[in-house]
């Protein structure tokens, strides 16, 4: 066991599925890593990682880039022309929590539509498409999937098949920001390729719920990753010989996706688990994957009480918590934070009873959140 692994066992970190650490596995496949120069597209591991990708989501070609965040918003740079607006679900990730990049990067606006459970009606997003001279025309269409600010929620296929195809009649290209598409997949009991199925682009994360430590895939048609890579490129992320990066992602990719219905099993007895805790309250339809976004009297309090005692995990707002289950909590852990969390929610609220709000995850705290 690595001094990593015992720190692991040690404290239960639930704040995000960002947080795993490498395998033994990954490090080793790192160490082994055949490199090359990526910016001239001589890396053979990046090169394998992406065609890899590319043929198990349907798609031409991929590029290997630092993160989500660049994935999507190099996405947003060629899709779009400077001045037109973006439609998402509100609380949508490339909006909320990409720091301002899509006004700075693309120069687009966000035109967000109501998204109940993070899935929008096909006939809001038709209304929110802009033809008029006196108005920022539409560029582009985004879905997430999972959705993130809303609980971690799946978007149906029927529902994104609808918005492509009104995307198509609208002769717009549309984008899904897949950070958790193989969460979706495993919560729709789908393959990846029915999740990725009819989008001009997505953008997969290989360092979240898969467990790799660094890096997306932006994915699309050969003549649009071509003009991804000169993004990359000038945003800063060729990253040379990151190679070593690509082993560790090509080892999740092996891994991970069978691990993710174990995540989601560790969410639902997380969030069941906590029903009628003290002073706590949640709505148990929104635990779709890895996410549980509970309702407390005081987020903070809570948190940093449990955080004392080595279970971590977000307060989101002033009285929001997320919990996100990953491959390096196990059921013990599972159970033992349950625990810490009751005592703690005693203590703090005992006699109190459930949280007052009842409100979706999307509802609390939006555009006030400092952490996605
Ligand atoms: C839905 C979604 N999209 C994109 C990102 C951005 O990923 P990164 O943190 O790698 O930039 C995140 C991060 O949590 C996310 O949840």
């Amino acid at each position: 066991m690595t001094s990593n692994e015992s720190l692991i066992e040690r404290r239960i970190d639930l704040r995000s599925d960002t947080v795993t650490t490498p395998t033994e596995a990954m490090r080793r496949a790192m160490a082994q890593a055949e490199v090359g120069d990526d910016v001239y597209a001589e890396d053979p591991t990046i090169n394998r990682l992406q065609q890899r990708l590319a043929e198990m989501t349907g798609f031409e070609a991929g590029l290997f880039v630092p993160s989500g965040t660049m994935s999507n918003q190099i996405a947003l740079a060629v899709h779009c022309q400077r001045g037109s607006e973006v439609i998402c679900p509100v609380g949508a990730h490339i909006y909320e929590y990409e720091p301002g990049a899509m006004a700075v990067i693309a120069g687009v606006l966000p035109r967000l539509v109501p998204a109940p459970g993070g899935v929008p009606s096909v006939d809001e997003v038709r209304a929110a498409v802009r033809r008029s001279i006196h108005q920022a025309p539409t560029g582009l269409i985004s879905l997430e999937n999972t959705h993130n600010s809303a609980g971690g929620t799946v978007v149906p296929v029927a529902v994104m098949r609808e918005v492509q195809q009104l995307a198509r009649e609208e002769k717009l290209p549309i984008h899904l920001d897949g950070a958790r598409a193989f969460n979706a997949a495993t919560a729709l009991g789908v393959d990846i390729a029915t999740v990725c199925a009819g989008f001009d682009s997505v953008s997969i994360c290989l360092s979240k719920g898969l467990g790799a430590p660094v890096g997306s895939v932006l994915l699309g048609s050969r003549d649009f990753i071509g003009r991804a890579h000169r993004y990359r490129k000038l945003l800063g992320g060729g990253m040379r010989q990151a190679g070593v990066l690509a082993a560790a992602a090509l080892v999740a990719l092996d891994i991970g996706p069978r691990l993710l219905e174990h995540d989601h099993r560790r969410a639902r007895v997380l969030a069941e688990g906590l029903l009628g805790a003290p002073g706590v309250s949640l709505d148990l339809s929104s635990v779709q994957s890895n996410m549980v976004y509970l309702q407390v009297a005081d987020a903070s309090a809570w948190a940093a009480a449990c955080g004392r005692r080595g279970v971590r995990f977000n307060a989101l707002g002033p009285g929001t918590v997320r919990l996100v289950t990953h491959h390096q909590v196990g059921d013990e852990q599972v159970e033992q934070a349950l625990r810490v969390m009751w005592e703690e929610a005693e203590r703090l609220w005992a006699g109190v009873g459930a949280a007052a709000s009842h409100a979706t995850p999307a509802d609390k705290g939006n555009g006030r959140r400092s952490t996605p």
